[in-house]
């Protein structure tokens, strides 16, 4: 009988190497616009205390109190894996005192977050994010800029079809008259809710607007506005990002009806949205300003603001340009035989000194099958080296794209292969 296998944990993917060149470059362009905006790279635990979210993005939360991986560890402390990157960068802002080295942060991460999910097209428990928090600027001239780079970054990698929602939760001044208006709303029907959504109503009714209960859902459609409700200066910061991604021509919806699924939210809330590609989670990225979270976990009075993008989403958008982005070697270096596997070893090294990528047979075997191999992992140039080219100093080099094959020096392969190379930098 078979052993049996194990699988892979439930909503956990592998990233295997032909999907890799199509991350690397979501990767690499993220790296690359977060420094036109002078973001600096983060890392913060995946594992961080259970306290930490409880507090930071809210116990009444799904994320929080349905979906969080949370175990004791062997000294009995309360750990959560992280289920989003921003709880972890403000507890890392405040714990290292940032405010003092200069009190305006601008950090990005990428990187894996889990949330104990139903699995689906676009929903994992493990996916990544590229996610950015600035703080230390209350103007929303930080919104503007913040909400310009998601924009480049999704422009720059080619995404089209893409809407960006914007809205304003308001601030400590307009939540109350918003959080009355919700419970006036809601209260008639109060028999009809679960036990849950009866507890939402009395401590968060914000988050009846997020519950996934039908009988919810079709009363928050008639809800009131949050927008009706801003104090005055919310209003006025609203406006001035409105007028602000005009000045920039970023298109975007006011849309009142945005939920962010976390507690922190103040002011500006936003979420850019497919319209086609991803099914029935096409929410792209979503980000906001929390001004007191830095507060409320302890560090002076910071406001901030932060998105994050979903890396799997983004690439399910991208998939079809993947498999075209993977490159095959400068050089499939055929062998045959022991004597000249030493002697291509040797060229092979001398290639790569030149930072020629170099696939060299390890395996013994024919030439034919050999050469289906350069061909399968679309090599530049082939070559074989066996007795013959090893005694006579010279190799027929083939270019696969066309079949054209010449003969040359040996001792000029590295010269021949590295001059093609920096023709176009390996970009071919
Ligand atoms: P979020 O809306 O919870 O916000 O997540 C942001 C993005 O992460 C989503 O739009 C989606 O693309 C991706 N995402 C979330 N859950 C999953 C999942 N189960 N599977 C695959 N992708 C998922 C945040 O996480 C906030 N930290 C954003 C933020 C930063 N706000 C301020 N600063």
């Amino acid at each position: 009988m078979a052993t049996p296998r194990i699988a892979a944990v439930k909503g956990m993917n592998d990233l295997l190497p032909e999907q890799a060149p199509l991350w690397q470059k979501l990767e690499g362009t993220a790296r690359r616009i977060a420094a036109l905006y002078g973001f600096e790279e983060v890392r913060t635990p995946l594992v961080e205390s259970t306290s930490l979210f409880v507090r930071g993005i809210g116990g009444e939360t799904d994320v929080v109190g349905k979906e969080m991986y949370t175990f004791d560890d062997r000294g009995g402390e309360s750990l959560s894996l992280r289920p989003e990157g921003t709880a972890g960068a403000v507890r890392a802002y405040v714990e290292h005192s940032r405010h003092a080295v200069d009190p305006i942060q601008k950090w990005f991460y990428l990187g894996p977050m889990f949330r104990h999910e139903a699995p689906q097209k676009g929903r994992y428990r493990q996916f990544f994010q590229f996610g950015a928090e600035l703080f230390g600027v209350a103007e929303p001239r930080a919104d503007v800029d913040l909400i310009a780079l998601v924009v480049r970054f999704v422009r720059e990698l080619g995404v089209s079809g893409l809407v960006l929602h914007l809205s304003s939760l308001g601030d400590e001044e307009s939540r109350p008259a918003y959080r009355e208006a919700l419970v006036r709303h809601f209260s008639p029907h109060a028999a009809r809710l679960s036990e849950t959504d009866r507890r939402r109503l009395e401590k968060n009714p914000l988050r009846l607007l997020d519950s996934k209960d039908e009988t919810v859902k079709a009363l928050a459609e008639g809800a009131p506005s949050t927008l009706d409700y801003l104090s005055p200066a919310s209003r006025a910061h609203f406006d001035e990002v409105l007028r602000g991604l005009d000045a920039l021509g970023i298109d975007y919806e006011v849309d009142p009806k945005i939920v962010r699924g976390l507690d922190y939210y103040t002011r500006t809330t936003f979420e850019l949205v497919a319209t086609s590609g991803l099914g029935a989670q096409s929410t792209l990225a979503g980000g906001g300003r929390y001004d007191r979270m830095v507060e409320e976990l302890g560090g002076p009075a910071t406001p901030a603001i932060g998105f994050s993008m979903g890396l799997e989403r983004l690439a399910l958008l991208l998939e079809a340009s993947g498999p075209a982005l993977r490159r095959g070697p400068d050089l499939f270096l055929g062998v045959l035989g022991d004597e000249p596997g030493r002697t291509a070893q040797r060229v092979a090294e001398r290639c790569r000194d030149r930072g020629c990528t170099v696939e060299l047979t390890l395996k013994s075997g024919g030439v034919a099958k050999q050469m289906k191999r350069a061909d399968r992992l679309g090599a530049r140039f082939s070559a074989i080296i066996g007795d013959g080219e090893r005694a006579s100093g010279r190799v027929k080099l083939k270019t696969l794209a066309t079949g054209e094959e010449r003969e040359i020096a040996l001792a000029d392969l590295v010269e021949v292969v590295g001059a093609a190379r920096e023709t176009d930098g390996g970009q071919r």
